[in-house]
């Protein structure tokens, strides 16, 4: 019998998947988290907090509490820190990362590597970075919540509330997204019944790429050429006239703005000593969604979350290039909900493709 075949290039409006653990409505602007709006929970719930609500029904009963789960597994991970060290100079941050991955010994039980490899994550993330500094990694402190032994881990001093909380919506904000290139990643290696540590460095490897989870550097990039809001016309004009995207904005399934954008815009109000940066990031914001509607006029290209991570993730310490590898961290337990979903339900992922190559 003929199979029915769909050609749908990037797979563009396929449903290959059932879930319980988050829904993005491209045409209404909303991102619903387990039954939650996401203002709802970021800037409202600490990153545990907002793993657990996730991960409800997956998780085993002693892990209710991620706080100290979270804590007693970076504190393994540092473990593993000192072998790999000579390698921190040569590699970039993100694949360090994985290496550190590959490095753990890891459970049979995959909802105990789901919360070990999250925690692992923060640990490479932080000892990368000081160590291509030169500086040593610092010790995780197992009773901090997840946020706050982050940014204490990277930067060596007691992080004050306020970057406590921009931390945490950030963590919330990205923590899970449908089936996103990384996240559909993630459930292609777990189709397979391949490991949960295999499925996250995957998805870390998709998350990489620019179009993807590498944009929020460029903006930044983009923010710092354009220098000051009476230049961003003209300069915005010349990308898009030489044919480059703007990064962070457009989005496969939003076709309005994207709610991320303004939740984490929502975090600057009270860095009140970034108010310049704030209000120059604005305007051009407001610079290139005029230039897109101009010179894309049947596509609405608004902003995408990426635009207000990389001003919000710089307000608060970060240089660029840790913002996709802080988007591998907060993202990794919304990929670890999805392997277990997959692993659990799921068919193995095969589609088919369209030969076009010479006959025999
Ligand atoms: C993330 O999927 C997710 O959920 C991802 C994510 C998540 O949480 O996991 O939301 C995170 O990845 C956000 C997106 C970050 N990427 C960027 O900001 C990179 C810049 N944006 C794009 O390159 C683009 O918008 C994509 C890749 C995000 C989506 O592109 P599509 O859906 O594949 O659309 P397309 O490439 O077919 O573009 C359609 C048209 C094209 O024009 P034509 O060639 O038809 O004339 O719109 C244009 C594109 O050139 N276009 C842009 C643009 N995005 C699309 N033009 C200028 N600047 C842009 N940003």
């Amino acid at each position: 019998t003929q199979i029915a075949a769909i050609h749908a290039p990037g797979l563009e409006n396929i449903i290959v998947a059932e879930t319980t653990l988050s829904h993005v409505d491209g045409q209404k602007g909303e991102l619903i988290l387990r039954g939650k709006a996401i203002d709802d929970i970021a800037g409202k719930q600490s990153f545990e907090e907002a793993v657990c609500h996730l991960w409800q029904g997956l998780l085993l009963p002693s892990q209710t509490n991620l706080t100290p789960a979270f804590g007693t597994a970076r504190l393994k991970a540092f473990q593993a820190v000192e072998q790999l060290a000579p390698l921190a100079k040569e590699l970039s941050v993100i694949d360090w990362m994985r290496l550190g991955l590959d490095s753990l010994t890891i459970d049979e039980d995959e909802r105990t590597n789901a919360v070990e490899l999250t925690a692992a994550l923060a640990v490479f993330l932080t000892s990368a970075r000081r160590l291509k500094q030169g500086q040593t990694p610092i010790t995780p402190d197992p009773e901090a919540g997840f946020s706050k032994d982050l940014l204490f881990m990277l930067h060596g001093s007691e992080p004050d509330k306020e970057a406590i909380d921009a931390m945490d919506r950030y963590l919330v904000t990205i923590l899970d997204h449908g089936l996103n290139a990384s996240t559909f990643t993630a459930r292609v290696v777990a189709s397979t019944l391949s490991d949960m540590r295999s499925c996250l460095s995957a998805a870390i490897g998709a998350l990489k790429g620019p179009l993807h989870g590498g944009a929020p550097g460029p903006v930044l990039d983009m923010i710092e050429d354009i220098g000051e809001p009476k230049k961003a016309d003209r300069w915005i004009e010349q990308e898009l006239n030489a044919g480059n995207r703007l990064m962070g904005f457009g989005h496969r399934v939003y076709r309005v703005r994207d709610p991320r954008a303004d939740v984490l815009k929502e975090g600057l109000k009270s860095l009140t000593h970034l108010t310049d940066r704030i209000e120059k990031a604005q305007a051009i914001e407001q610079a290139a969604l005029k230039a897109l509607k101009r010179h894309k006029p049947d596509r609405v290209l608004d902003t995408n979350v990426e635009f207000y991570t990389a001003v919000l993730l710089d307000a608060i310490g970060f240089d660029r290039t840790l913002f996709t590898p802080l988007f591998a961290v907060g993202r990794s337990a919304g990929w670890a909900a999805h392997v277990i979903e997959q692993q659990s339900a799921g068919k193995l992922i095969r589609p088919q493709s369209r030969y076009i190559g010479p006959s025999i």
